[in-house]
């Protein structure tokens, strides 16, 4: 049955929505998202305790997450009905941001597989809007809220504001859209006093979003400041930094298949240094089971994706999920 619906995506995927504009095809497609009560076919989702996993002490149903996209409180709820074990919103700033303007988002194809590379730019309602469409929102997995901002203070307060929302908390110092948001990771002495700043802000569990375009001061000096400040989740990762001359920024954030081969070397290179110390979050590229299966063999306690979710359907999650119980 998963794969006829696989098969049906991939059909409508590349006859429709690939070749409609992309503010269209995101139009669409999250219309549908919004509208039609696709959780409740029944298709999505696979209720089986031997994929039950902890993630900073909290329990998900399985290993599979929606990585940072969506913050429409209705998108949020469908998705938690579509077979991931956590969903994860869109990262959010102090204040209300429009994002960059149009074209913020265009599709890549390379011989790995369709992707995409964006410059959205933090499109968001703000902290005090995005906290009140959030009480709509039923947790039928857990929720990752995610924070980012341009100091201390606004990660501070995100975190104090947001926190009580979702079960974890992710911050994003990764995404290469604004530069105060990357730049973070040039920075390691201010970030230390980040972490350890937003380490006392909450009592949830904190992830930490870094960027694959920094692997060895992720590796030498913010995974190392994360422990210290007692922050045992990394999240690897966000998009890889590209020039994409059709963006209004003339740059932007690659995601999708081209990122696995690092999101794989990051991993098991980050398994191999930290031990099991830390829980990590393998993102970047996964849009097969194949792929997921292989990042949790190598060591990852959770598998997120996007890209995958649009290119490759709802249907995605359970797929991996079958190909997990295969396995049990
Ligand atoms: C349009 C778009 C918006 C995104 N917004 C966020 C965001 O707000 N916060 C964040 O941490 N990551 C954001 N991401 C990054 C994804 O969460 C994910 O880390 C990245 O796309 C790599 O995974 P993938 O290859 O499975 O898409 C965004 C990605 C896309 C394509």
């Amino acid at each position: 049955m998963s794969r006829t619906i696989a098969a049906l995506y991939r059909f409508l995927y590349a006859g429709v929505l690939s070749r409609l504009p992309e503010p269209a095809a995101i139009a669409l497609g999250q219309s549908v998202l919004r509208r039609v009560p696709l959780d409740r076919l029944g298709w999505f989702q696979i209720d089986d305790p031997r994929l039950a996993i902890r993630l900073g002490g909290v329990s998900l149903p399985n290993p599979v997450i929606l990585a940072a996209m969506y913050y429409d409180p209705a998108i949020l709820s469908r998705a938690m009905g579509l077979g991931f074990g956590a969903v994860t919103a869109k990262s959010i700033t102090r204040q209300a941001r429009p994002g960059h303007p149009q074209p913020n988002l265009v599709r890549t194809l390379t011989g790995a597989g369709p992707g995409l590379v964006n410059c959205n730019g933090f499109q968001n309602p703000g902290l005090d809007a995005f906290r009140a469409s959030l009480a709509s929102v039923p947790h039928r997995v857990p929720l990752i809220v995610s924070v980012a901002g341009e100091s201390i203070d606004d990660y501070v307060t995100l975190v104090r504001g947001l926190g009580p929302l979702g079960e974890l908390i992710e911050f994003n110092i990764s995404s290469p859209n604004t530069k105060l948001v990357y730049e973070w990771s040039t920075k390691p002495g201010e970030l230390a006093a980040l972490l350890r700043e937003v380490r006392a802000a909450t009592t949830k569990p904190l992830i930490v979003k870094v960027s694959p375009d920094f692997a060895e001061t992720n590796e030498r000096e913010i995974i190392p400041a994360a422990l210290k400040a007692g922050i045992r989740i990394v999240n690897y990762g966000n998009t890889r930094k590209v020039t994409e001359r059709r963006l209004s920024q003339g740059e932007g954030g690659l995601s999708g298949p081209d990122l696995f081969p690092a999101t794989l070397e990051n991993l098991r290179r980050t398994r191999r240094v930290f031990g099991a110390d830390l829980e990590i979050i393998a993102t970047g590229g996964v849009d097969t089971p194949d792929k997921a299966v292989a990042l949790l063999q190598e060591g990852a306690n959770a598998i997120g994706y996007f890209t995958g979710f649009v290119t490759r359907g709802p249907i995605l999650a359970r797929q991996i999920l079958e190909r997990l119980c295969e396995r049990r």
